[in-house]
């Protein structure tokens, strides 16, 4: 049984082959969620650090469809990873309550698979209070 209360990657299919380029497929056989919106970050400065927040209900999947990203997950059990996205079929699921910091390469285009819709409300911004949300 897969634990959807830790972060893991996600392989996508790759399907293609080197001299005719290659098409990546995020479908229900390989989602842990039904996806409600999808948005993409890119043009973020190198010295920037996005995220710095959690979610008490939202699941995501991050993709690298450009460029190279680090990310940094902690949860509430203290366990923190690092990752580096840097392949377009590969993916990290980010549970919900896990806060998260990312830093991306000039070129660097983020894909974001969410399983629900923008709620402001949903989010925690507040380190202390995220340590303190049990
Ligand atoms: P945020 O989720 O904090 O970005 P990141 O995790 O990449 O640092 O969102 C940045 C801003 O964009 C914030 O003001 C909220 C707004 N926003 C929306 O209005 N709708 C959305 O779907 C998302 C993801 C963000």
């Amino acid at each position: 049984m897969k634990d959807y209360n830790t972060p893991f990657i996600i392989e996508f299919p790759k399907i293609g082959k080197s001299d005719l380029g290659f098409i990546s497929i995020a479908e229900k056989e390989n989602l842990p969620f039904v996806p409600k919106r999808i948005y993409w970050t890119y043009y973020t400065p190198e010295d920037v650090e996005r995220g710095g927040h959690s979610h008490f209900d939202l699941q995501q999947i991050l993709v690298a469809v450009a460029g190279k990203i680090e990310i940094t997950t902690e949860l509430l059990n203290g366990e923190k990873k690092s990752f580096i996205l840097e392949r377009p079929n590969v993916g990290l699921f980010i549970p919900k309550m896990c806060w998260r910091t990312m830093k991306y390469t000039h070129n660097a285009v983020q894909m974001c698979i969410a399983s629900n819709e923008y709620d402001e409300k949903d989010y925690i911004r507040d380190y202390n209070v995220f340590l303190e949300t049990k």
